[in-house]
């Protein structure tokens, strides 16, 4: 997207599903072929389906929704989501109106550091072989310097090797390798996989010991994302909220869920509402994201919070979250999936690294929304409100119509398909009169 280009689109969530493609389509400037994409014509044929797993039988379809507002590091992003959820999209646009008024997220990244693993068993002596593998690092790293000549040419490659000692394990003592690999803008699995199955004969010849497993981890914490957020008080207000209700509210609740790890788990699940949605749009692995989230959240020892809420002396609520993200922009089914690689184009992503800065802030803007609603008029009047807005539209009402019936369903506490129809016939024959 190009720089001078505003991600506020005020008006979007009423167009009709025509409009809001051809919205998106000229901000983006897609092709013909990328319109229709969007339009609903299926992103991926039964055939390069067929090439991706195995046993193939069909597709599975999901709505993509775009998530307005959101300014990550200065830049204005729309970012595509795709999720079955309802609200998920609306709480992260709404979220990302009111960080506008903090000047939006700021947003950082490691280096994108992927660790694999190589597991060393029927060692005598794992801490002499510890110090034997050590003193050879510099041999090993040199071993698989040119493994991949594409990464290495990108100014990715093997980085370091750290040597850890399992001593206690239900089989006996064990000897952990982890190399560290720069994998630019990949997610990095193969490359890695491949580096830990060409170091192991050598591991195996300078301990003595067994290689046995040769894989990736998915606890990436030397590939981190972070970002802060402010949102002013001023701008948290609502209907009978104040601004700094709203802002202890969610103080209280963050506390809530650091402090214990039954709503840590459901609070870090609305972090992952807004990750794993713009993670599918992009065709990248959402397991291992989350396999990483919530092992980075036990760090140390207890589950806890990844994210962090709390006002500061002007009473301005600053949102801090931080958490793996191996993301890829390259490679797997992001280039494969012409959806995915629209997705990349409608954020005009040009790394893996900026991609995670936008999911980052993505999480943490779910995060505010779902605290937001829990903490004030809780999450059912929302999803009310949408669901309502569903059944207006599945009545027939267009444009305005359909937040005027919605909310008059809302208001009478009847969200039915025949009370819309009657709704509708009596406002159309007003408008009529
Ligand atoms: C629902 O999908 C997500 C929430 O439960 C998250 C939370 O409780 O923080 C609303």
């Amino acid at each position: 997207m190009a720089k001078d280009k505003t991600s506020r689109l005020p008006g979007f969530y009423n167009l009709p599903l025509a409009k809001r493609v051809t919205r998106i389509a000229e901000y983006a400037a897609l092709t013909h072929e990328e319109q229709q994409l969007l339009g609903g014509a299926m992103g991926l044929s039964i055939e390069q389906a067929s090439h991706m797993i195995e046993n193939v039988v069909g597709l599975y379809a999901l709505p993509m929704g775009i998530a307005t507002n959101f300014k990550v590091n200065e830049r204005d992003v729309l970012v595509p989501m795709v999720i079955e959820e309802p609200s998920v999209v609306a709480g992260a646009a709404l979220a990302a109106k009111l960080a506008r008024a903090g000047g939006g997220f700021f947003a950082t990244t490691d280096d994108p550091i992927m660790i694999g693993q190589i597991q060393v068993i029927n060692l005598k002596q794992p801490w002499a072989a510890r110090l034997d593998v050590v003193a050879q690092k510099q041999a090993l790293l040199d071993a698989i310097k040119e493994i991949d000549p594409i990464l290495t040419r990108l100014g990715g490659g093997p980085r370091d090797l750290k040597v850890r000692v399992l001593e206690t394990t239900p089989t006996g003592p064990m000897l952990v390798i982890h190399l560290h690999y720069d994998v630019r803008d990949a997610m990095g699995a193969n490359a890695v996989n491949s580096a830990c199955e060409r170091l192991a004969p050598m591991i195996e010849q300078i301990t003595g010991g067994t290689v046995l497993l040769r894989i990736l981890s998915n606890l990436a914490d030397q590939r981190l994302a972070r970002v802060r957020v402010t949102i002013p008080e001023t701008a948290l207000a609502f209907g009978d909220f104040s601004g700094e209700a709203v802002a202890q509210g969610i103080e209280h609740a963050w506390a809530f869920a650091a402090a214990d790890p039954y709503r840590a788990t459901t609070h870090n699940k609305g972090i992952m509402n807004g990750i794993d949605a713009v993670v599918l749009a992009t065709g990248n692995d959402w397991r291992a994201i989350e396999a990483g989230a919530h092992a980075y959240a036990a760090r140390d020892g207890v589950y806890t919070s990844l994210s962090r809420w709390q006002r500061d002396h002007r009473g301005n609520l600053i949102g801090a979250l931080e958490l793996p993200l191996a993301l890829g922009t390259v490679g797997g089914a992001t280039r494969v999936q012409p959806l995915a690689k629209m997705a990349l184009k409608i954020m005009g992503i040009q790394s893996a690294q900026e991609l995670a800065e936008v999911v980052v802030a993505v999480g943490l803007a779910q995060n505010f929304a779902a605290l937001r609603a829990l903490a004030t008029e809780g999450i059912q009047r929302g999803h009310m409100t949408l669901h309502a807005r569903q059944v207006a539209m599945a009545a027939g009402a267009v444009g305005e119509e359909i937040t005027t019936i919605a909310g008059m369903m809302v208001q009478e506490g009847a969200i039915r398909s025949d009370r819309a129809t009657t709704l509708l016939s009596e406002l159309q024959t007003k408008e009529g009169e």
